[in-house]
């Protein structure tokens, strides 16, 4: 299947997505608990990267052990998927960092680009995307659209916070190879693009409202 969602079902999740949809908890909670639902749904995400097995000596014996065959390369999506970079870095230390800055333009939802930094080359390598909100789906389409030109192949895995359907469906019509990983699938996208039930605008919780460009 090109794009898979898998909706991860955990009691830690739950709970703190409730407190990231409650409009009365302040920004530096905000913070704690999507972090939080980074490290639950990036553990999720990688579960099936590939392993080989090693040999390590142990203060008693020498045994085997699995270590993992390659590092991925981890994405953040400016500003909003910064609030998962410090999990991803907890759970893969050796990962390298890329970095895609999109804004979406609140009045015509396209995605506007600002920032490309990626590793030279990424054939071959897992790519996993962090993004808190899948709304439009215009951001990440443009942002898969620079993983492939940079040589990106197989599935891309993606990590957000709340996915909307419209959004779902974009990047199905796109043709692209998703893994999306997400704590919830939403109702739907309001007249502003924003996704309902919701939790307003994650990057503006997390880091305060910018100035408009
Ligand atoms: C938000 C969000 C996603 C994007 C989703 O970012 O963090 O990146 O919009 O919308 P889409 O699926 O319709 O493209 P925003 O443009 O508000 O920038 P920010 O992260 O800097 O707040």
């Amino acid at each position: 299947m090109p794009v898979a969602v898998h909706i991860v079902e955990h009691p830690l999740i739950a709970d703190s997505l409730t407190r990231v949809r409650d409009r009365d908890t302040p920004n530096a909670l905000f913070r704690q608990e999507l972090e939080r639902i980074g490290t639950l749904l990036i553990a999720e995400a990688t579960r099936d990267l590939p392993t080989h097995e090693v040999e390590v000596q142990t203060p008693l014996t020498a045994t085997t052990g699995r270590a993992l065959s390659s590092q991925p390369v981890v994405v953040p999506v400016l500003r909003a998927g910064l609030g998962f970079v410090h999990a991803a870095q907890e759970l893969l230390p050796s990962a390298d960092v890329g970095f895609i800055g999109v804004s979406r333009d609140e009045e015509t939802f396209q995605p506007k680009p600002y920032v490309n930094k990626l590793p030279e080359a990424l054939a071959g390598r897992q790519v996993i995307v962090l993004d808190p909100m899948l709304a439009t789906g215009g951001s990440l389409a443009h942002t898969c659209k620079l993983l492939v030109e940079r040589g990106a192949t197989g599935t891309i895995i993606v990590v957000c916070v709340l996915a909307a359907p419209e959004g779902i469906q974009l990047l199905i019509e796109a043709g692209l190879d998703l893994a999306i990983y997400t704590a919830s699938v939403d109702e739907r996208l309001n007249e502003t693009a924003f996704i309902v039930p919701g939790l307003g605008d994650a990057g503006d919780r997390q880091f305060g409202s910018p100035a408009s460009s």
